[in-house]
């Protein structure tokens, strides 16, 4: 019986233990724990997801402050169009972000980062030029391409230095995704060094509908790698979603996938970014506590703790402040909810009076941990550690994930030595 540590992920002629672990935003996949990752020898990914509120709480920066003094006159205003970032600060914080990650980088892996063209910062194609850019300044070792479809993005991508030796992936849910993606950027010359394959069980923003059920992991994996190889494209395939164990991972190893991405069974470690009590949280939910709904003002369904703040809430839009989910022409959908509800109850004066339930603000919420996203397996995660005697389960070291997926056999889960 094999385990993952009999596979290797080849990039040339360098091997990584096959264990990727997936961007989390905003900021739920740390550095801390992107870079567990790489001295375990596999891969993290750090977010670049609100990227300026990350290195204001990391690094003591003013970015959300400043944005916000200098809108201020905005907020009421339902037409945010007028909001817009900073590119040369928004360079200056990714950079920030990717250079004190790569800085303390040791062992043989890589942190790449997760980079959404969904959160297109009413200027879609200038900032995202800037976030990719500004991480290969840095030294990321790699960057995924994330929540959409990135069409255009290696084009984005190739006048920088950088854009050749960089690890560049696509997250695709169908082979069609990933064709579209080849046919657009074969003018670059330039094919992804790696295809992350992402199923319907997966946390966060799904590629797929309210239909997701219907679809499943492994049949979408066998397409990808079938065209693929009638292609003669040498492209390592990367299944995320559900992956749950060693073995889970062993299956999709030995169908010839160059490695894994997870995530889920890592939110409940202490490199984790969700606050302890959030973790807390994720450990005990129920499998009908966890669904997927269309709040997301991205118009991509998101599976989530149904409990969690975020669902019903009726804040005030901070677009001024944030505003990373405005489109091109500054509208997102939570604020046009908001605004409907606003208009319907005229006489609400507090927060508590308006719920919102059509869309969720998600740049509020996912910076406060509040929109608890998750994996379909979320509920699984209580038989992966111990209960203290005070009730409350055993936060988990990232080591201790990473090296049971490495190594366990048999579908098997080892729980950590209990805490004192
Ligand atoms: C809490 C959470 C947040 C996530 N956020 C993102 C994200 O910001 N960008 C992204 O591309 N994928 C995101 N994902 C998806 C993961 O990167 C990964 O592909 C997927 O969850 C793997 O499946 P698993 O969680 O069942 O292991 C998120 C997943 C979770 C659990």
């Amino acid at each position: 019986m094999k385990c993952v540590d009999d596979f290797r992920l080849k990039f040339g002629d360098k091997e990584y233990v096959p264990i990727m672990i997936g961007g989390m935003g905003v900021d739920i996949s740390t550095a801390d724990l992107a870079l567990e990752a790489a001295r375990l020898g596999g891969i993290g990914h750090i977010s670049d997801a609100m990227i300026k509120t990350v290195t204001d709480r990391r690094y003591q920066t003013k970015y959300v402050k400043e944005k916000l003094a200098k809108y201020k006159f905005n907020v009421n205003n339902a037409d945010k169009s007028v909001v817009q970032f900073d590119l040369d600060q928004l360079a200056e914080a990714q950079r920030m972000h990717v250079t004190k990650t790569m800085e303390r980088k040791q062992g043989a892996g890589m942190v790449f980062i997760n980079v959404m063209e969904k959160l297109t910062m009413n200027a879609p194609k200038d900032t995202l030029r800037v976030r990719l850019h500004a991480a290969l300044d840095a030294g990321i070792d790699g960057i995924t391409l994330a929540a959409g479809l990135h069409l255009g993005s290696f084009a984005l991508m190739e006048d920088h230095p950088r854009f050749r030796d960089a690890k560049l992936g696509i997250i695709v849910s169908s082979v069609r995704a990933l064709q579209l993606f080849l046919k657009k950027s074969a003018r670059t010359g330039r094919l992804p060094d790696y295809v992350v394959v992402e199923g319907p069980l997966a946390g966060g923003h799904l590629g797929f509908g309210l239909d997701w059920a219907e679809y499943d992991l492994e049949s979408i994996v066998k397409d990808v790698l079938a065209w693929l190889q009638a292609e003669n494209l040498a492209i390592p395939v990367i299944p995320a979603g559900g992956i749950f164990t060693g073995s889970d991972a062993v299956k999709y190893l030995e169908m010839g996938c160059g490695a894994v991405q997870v995530a889920t069974r890592f939110t409940v470690t202490r490199e984790c970014g969700l606050p302890d009590k959030v973790k807390q949280e994720y450990f005990k939910a129920t499998e009908d506590q966890i669904e997927v709904n269309e709040l997301s003002p991205t118009g991509y369904p998101m599976r989530m703790i149904k409990s969690c703040p975020a669902i019903g809430s009726g804040i005030k839009p901070n677009c001024e402040a944030y505003g990373y989910l405005l489109d091109a022409s500054g509208n997102c959908a939570y604020v046009t909810a908001y605004n409907k509800v606003l208009e319907a109850n005229p006489t609400a004066k507090k927060i508590s009076e308006i719920h919102v339930y059509e869309k969720t603000c998600l740049c509020t919420h996912m910076r406060n941990f509040d929109c608890w996203t998750c994996g379909h397996y979320t509920y699984r995660l209580k038989d992966t550690t111990n209960v203290l005697a005070d009730g409350s389960y055993q936060l988990l070291s990232a080591e201790h994930v990473f090296k049971d997926y490495q190594f366990s056999k048999g579908n098997t889960v080892a729980l950590p030595p209990l805490e004192a």
